[in-house]
């Protein structure tokens, strides 16, 4: 009895970490199912406006697929510019994939000639890693801010359970 009741908590933890690394990092396909083409219109916040339906954390990464063009990453000035001779980036194989090391702001361009002008360009945040729950001075039951409280509480009702478990 009580072994079947470990074996199952034991199944909720392994679960419950494999759900917390998934939510680490995410792959983001640039531009959803059409992919990083020059928008049809000339219209340069075609991307900002998809980066801005996401939220970008460290080490999530970005897949930019497209046929016959390229993906840099740039300066500021240099996407202003749509113009770069030393990207800090720089692919044409088809697929990129980029992966967002840092928080901050990523600025990403075409480097095909006229693609940049025409709105094959975007700009990326990605937000400072999730701050840790404020602190302790504050005495008051923890908000459900974070996933990561969440998760701890969670771990800390099935260590419970656990305990009932074995001595019941
Ligand atoms: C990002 O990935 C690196 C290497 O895999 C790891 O060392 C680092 O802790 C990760 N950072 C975050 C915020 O997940
Ligand atoms: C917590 O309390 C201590 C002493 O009361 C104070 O010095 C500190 O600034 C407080 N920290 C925060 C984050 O409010």
């Amino acid at each position: 009895m009580a072994s079947s009741k470990v074996f199952l908590c034991l199944v909720y933890f392994f679960l419950c970490s494999l759900n917390f690394f998934t939510v680490l990092a995410t792959e983001f396909n640039v531009g959803g199912d059409k992919g990083w083409v020059v928008p049809t219109v000339k219209d340069d916040q075609v991307y900002n406006q998809w980066a801005g339906k996401n939220r970008f954390k460290i080490n999530d990464t970005l897949r930019f697929e497209y046929k016959k063009d390229s993906v840099l990453v740039v300066t500021k000035e240099e996407y202003e510019k749509c113009k770069s001779s030393h990207p800090i980036f720089f692919s044409n194989n088809g697929k990129s994939i980029y992966k967002l090391e840092q928080p901050g702001l990523y600025y990403f361009i075409s480097g095909v000639s006229g693609h940049c002008e025409r709105g094959l360009k975007m700009i990326i945040k990605v937000l400072e890693p999730a701050a840790p729950p404020q602190s302790a001075n504050h005495t008051s039951t923890p908000t459900v801010a974070g996933a990561n409280v969440a998760n701890v509480i969670n771990g800390m009702v099935f260590v419970a359970m656990l305990f009932v478990g074995i001595f019941m």
